[in-house]
């Protein structure tokens, strides 16, 4: 039995931690080489590397968690390796196989299986895929060699509220992405061109920025890093655009809704019909479900309330726990969503 980690695994933040290895795979003279395992946290990088010059840089997010059971299951591996497919795609990256991918994150989940925190402590194994480009171009072009590399950090809630809502901004006066540039794929540009709406957010006071449409300023986009929905009655709404990112977890939780038997709506969502929402949460894998109290429009002063309490709403609630079932293992995994990754001795 290898030594627990001395880690406060309830009192955990969203932040980095040293585990024991990471995982490694270059792609040169066209064929992906064997998955390699490192200690080192650190990479050596030619000064051209068109990931430092041109942004060719795309990551996912995913989790792994521990069971009442003792067992580790991560939760839909093969979306994210056809979302990395497409982030790829998108900046002209060598796409990895879906298969080599999940072999990766196997690897990478059971080479550090003692920083997956235990049952009942809320935290999880946050598994951070990424791809750059390696190559030296000082042309606008894409590199010829690619490494994907994948570690993993034990993390607790995305928001310091944890499950409890948080105030949320709105601003106009930011777009996240551009819908027909990198608007959908998860690239880390998207992720630079999201830092100051994001610190301006924080500064203010709020967990995070949401933002309208780029292009018309009319209907709800993206929350943060997340997915945004609301509730009405017995409806599950959320936005469909293409400037944001298709989050596993809203698909999921779309499926879910089903389930139990609300309506699902996927379309443009009026910023007026923010006011009709009996609950707000936005959706992702480091947000899970964040319920939202209070949306404050910094343009216009308007204020948007869904929770007085500090409690979330019982939809949100529910769709929560029954999500939080399936990724531990204590509900029926029908849509065949979780993967165990046996641990070795
Ligand atoms: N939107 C953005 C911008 C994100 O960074 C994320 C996080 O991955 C999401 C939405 C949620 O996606 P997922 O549920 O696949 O993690
Ligand atoms: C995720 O939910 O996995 C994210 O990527 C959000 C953020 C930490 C970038």
């Amino acid at each position: 039995m290898k030594q627990q980690p001395d880690i406060q695994w309830d009192s955990l933040p969203f932040g980095y931690i040293k585990t024991d290895y990471n995982v490694r795979c270059t792609y040169k003279d066209g064929e992906w080489g064997p998955i390699e395992v490192s200690q080192d946290e650190y990479i050596p990088l030619h000064i051209a590397a068109t990931c430092l010059h041109y942004g060719q840089e795309s990551f996912e997010g995913l989790k792994a968690f521990r069971g009442k059971d003792g067992k580790i299951r991560v939760f839909r591996m093969d979306e994210n390796a056809k979302r990395f497919i497409r982030s790829a795609e998108g900046i002209m990256m060598q796409p990895m196989p879906v298969e080599l991918f999940c072999e990766m994150v196997r690897k990478v989940v059971k080479l550090n299986a003692r920083f997956v925190p235990p049952y009942g402590t809320g935290a999880s194994l946050y598994i951070r895929p990424l791809e750059i480009g390696t190559s030296a171009q000082v042309g606008v072009k894409p590199s010829k060699e690619y490494t994907v590399i994948m570690f993993v950090t034990p993390v607790g809630p995305y928001f310091k509220e944890g499950f409890k809502p948080s105030k949320v901004c709105l601003s106009r006066e930011y777009d996240r992405v551009a819908p027909k540039g990198t608007g959908s794929f998860k690239i880390g540009g998207n992720y630079a061109a999201s830092l100051q709406a994001g610190e301006k957010a924080h500064d203010l006071g709020y967990s995070v920025m949401l933002y309208l449409d780029p292009k018309e300023k009319k209907y709800l986009d993206e929350c943060g890093a997340a997915n945004i929905f609301g509730i009405r009655g017995n409806s599950y709404i959320t936005p469909a655009s293409p400037s944001i990112l298709p989050s596993i977890t809203n698909k999921s939780v779309r499926q879910i809704a089903r389930d139990l038997g609300m309506e699902v709506e996927e379309r443009q969502i009026p910023y007026e019909e923010l006011e009709t929402f009996e609950e707000v949460g936005s959706c992702g894998t480091a947000a899970v479900i964040s319920p939202v109290a209070e949306i404050h429009d910094l343009d216009n002063g308007k204020k948007f309330i869904f929770s007085t309490n500090n409690e979330a709403g019982p939809k949100s609630t529910q769709l929560f726990n029954a999500l939080r079932a399936i990724q531990l293992g204590e509900a029926e995994d029908k849509h065949g969503w979780v993967e165990i990754i046996e641990e070795e001795d």
